[in-house]
């Protein structure tokens, strides 16, 4: 379902280039449950950042779902992010002026904006509730734990029922027993039938993975 083929990524110009990806190939089949590891400044989130159609190759191609991503514009672009990528990154990104279930609706106002608010709720409890969280529907993201915190974030990124699921150090704030946790969701989430792609440089994470892939200095070893 997703292809990269001879991906580069260069930021700046002349003297402050930066070569972040280095002609990268990478296979990833539906269903995978991947691990992707590598230092500092290795070109992890570079990758994600592509692979979630956040950002652009500077050559190569990227297939995602048999549809060429080199040529969508900036529009169609955030159209395949809204509907078939789901987003967890470390800071869990939550509006701290929303409550928790407007946060998880955000997606859905942009993705589906002809669905009525009443469905519209339903779905957020309903992610909420699959994810042992209903009770803090209507809490600020102040009001709640790191560990809360992130599986508000998983609510959020699966709420449009994406098919790809990428996380960039999604437990890099967390305690073991909130780690643990979120690791088990992402498997259950991969069990139903999604693709889960961690960033991570927890070893114990990436051993939950069926597949690591190690990148160092811009290339998949
Ligand atoms: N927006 C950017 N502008 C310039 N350089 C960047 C940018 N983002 C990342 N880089 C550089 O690209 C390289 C890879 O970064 P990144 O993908 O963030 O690595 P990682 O997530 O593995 O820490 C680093 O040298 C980093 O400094
Ligand atoms: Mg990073």
């Amino acid at each position: 379902m997703i292809k990269l083929e001879n991906v580069s990524k260069v930021y700046g110009k002349g003297d402050l280039e930066v070569s972040a990806l280095k002609d990268v190939n990478l296979k990833i089949e539906e269903g995978e449950l991947i691990a992707i590891t590598g230092t500092s400044g290795s070109g992890k989130s570079t990758l994600l950042n592509i692979l979630g159609c956040l950002d652009k190759v500077t050559s190569g191609k990227y297939t995602l779902n048999n549809r060429n991503i080199n040529n969508l514009s900036q529009k169609e672009l955030s159209l395949v992010r809204n509907q078939s990528i789901g987003f967890v990154v470390q800071y869990f990104a939550l509006i701290d002026s929303y409550t928790v279930g407007e946060n998880i609706r955000i997606p859905l106002d942009y993705a589906r904006p002809r669905i009525s608010m009443s469905k519209k709720n339903k779905m957020v409890e309903s992610a909420l509730d699959e994810l042992g969280i209903l009770k803090l529907k209507n809490k600020y993201p102040d009001q709640i734990s790191g560990g809360e915190a992130q599986r508000v974030a998983i609510a959020r990124a699966m709420i449009n029922n994406p098919e790809v699921i990428l996380a960039d150090e999604p437990t890099g704030n967390l305690d073991t027993k909130n780690t643990d946790h979120i690791v088990k969701l992402f498997q259950e989430l991969n069990a139903m039938g999604r693709t889960v792609i961690i960033v991570t440089h927890d070893m114990k994470v990436a051993d939950k993975c069926e597949r690591v892939l190690e990148i160092e200095d811009g290339v998949i070893l």
